[in-house]
């Protein structure tokens, strides 16, 4: 994971156009210092205006050490995240980031790297795909969109041979073959997904016979519901503060109603703020980062959205 800074204060210094409906929105800090260095794959949390707070993946990790740059697409489905971002922020606008994190993190060693992007997921696959090319490695690149108006960095996709093009609108409806494009990879590379939730399980079902550790997913949303069944207690070693956590509750909103200080952002199980070491208990792990050698192993669990499989978890809080 990348190291994380405490949230600091930016200002918007630019938007432009990426694509249908997606913005490129630029940020610097007011204190005019470097942003925190990071690697492709990264996030960072936007504290907007409105109270809310969204993560969204830095799409260049080799440009200007002072700038952030993400590519944001407006959700019609928008819960205020993304519309607030499209509607409301005005160049010039002063905010907190907070970050940067990374659970998507490039293996720069492989001896060849699949990248696929589908949609607004493009962001972290493009911020990988230039660090490739800029170590001159053996990568190639498949990226889906519905229709050409949504695909997003276009210039510089459209001279890079190993970028291919899917546009479902002009293949009979068809979707990327992506069984396909597994097969045809030489042995031992490496796969990169983001995209909407339909192309990753078409991902995971393609990927699942590789050896372990070369399937590389990224989710914006949760993929399973909260554990809310309650009815286990949990132990804070280090304060021995203990709690029941009641049926209908997540962890996290039980340790936030007693007051305990623990960070959070996402609260689903998608950004690993809430990440929390695990002394004794077997969890039930509900979220989208822990890969599963991870989950066996139980050494940490997100508790925004993982319950409890035994009768009490001692977390090192
Ligand atoms: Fe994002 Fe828990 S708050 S993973």
């Amino acid at each position: 994971m990348t190291e994380q800074s405490a949230p600091f204060d930016v200002r918007l210094t630019a938007i432009r156009y990426a694509a249908q409906d997606t913005n490129l929105y630029e940020f610097r800090r007011l204190d005019g210092a470097p942003m925190p260095p990071i690697a492709p794959g990264a996030h960072i949390d936007i504290h907007l205006p409105n109270g809310m707070m969204r993560q969204y993946s830095l799409t260049t990790a080799e440009g200007d050490p002072n700038a952030y740059v993400v590519g944001i697409k407006k959700d019609r489905a928008s819960r205020g995240g993304s519309k607030f971002i499209h509607d409301q922020l005005k160049v010039g606008t002063v905010l907190q980031l907070g970050g940067p994190r990374n659970n998507f993190p490039l293996d720069e060693k492989a001896s060849h790297t699949v990248l696929l992007a589908g949609g607004i997921g493009i962001t972290p696959i493009w911020c990988m795909a230039q660090r490739l090319q800029k170590l001159g490695a053996s990568w190639e690149m498949h990226y889906s969109c519905r229709e050409r108006p949504e695909v997003a960095f276009i210039d510089e996709l459209s001279k890079l041979p190993n970028v291919k093009l899917h546009i479902d609108a002009e293949s009979n409806g068809k979707f990327l073959d992506i069984p396909g494009i597994v097969a045809a990879a030489p042995a031992g590379a490496h796969f990169y997904c983001c995209g909407p939730i339909p192309m990753l399980n078409a991902y995971e079902e393609a990927t699942k016979s590789l050896p372990e550790g070369h399937m590389h997913i990224e989710y914006f949303t949760a993929k399973e519901a909260a554990a809310l069944d309650g009815g286990y207690k949990v132990r804070l070693e280090r304060s021995g503060q203990e709690f029941t956590v009641p049926p209908g509750k997540t962890l996290l909103h039980v340790l936030r109603d007693a007051g305990v200080d623990v960070s959070y952002s996402c609260e689903e199980g998608v950004c690993g703020s809430c990440e929390t070491v695990v002394i004794s208990g077997t969890p039930d792990h509900r979220d989208n980062i822990l890969t599963e050698a991870e989950r066996k192993a139980s050494k940490t669990m997100m508790i925004c959205c993982s319950g409890s499989k035994s009768d009490l978890l001692v977390l090192d809080l």
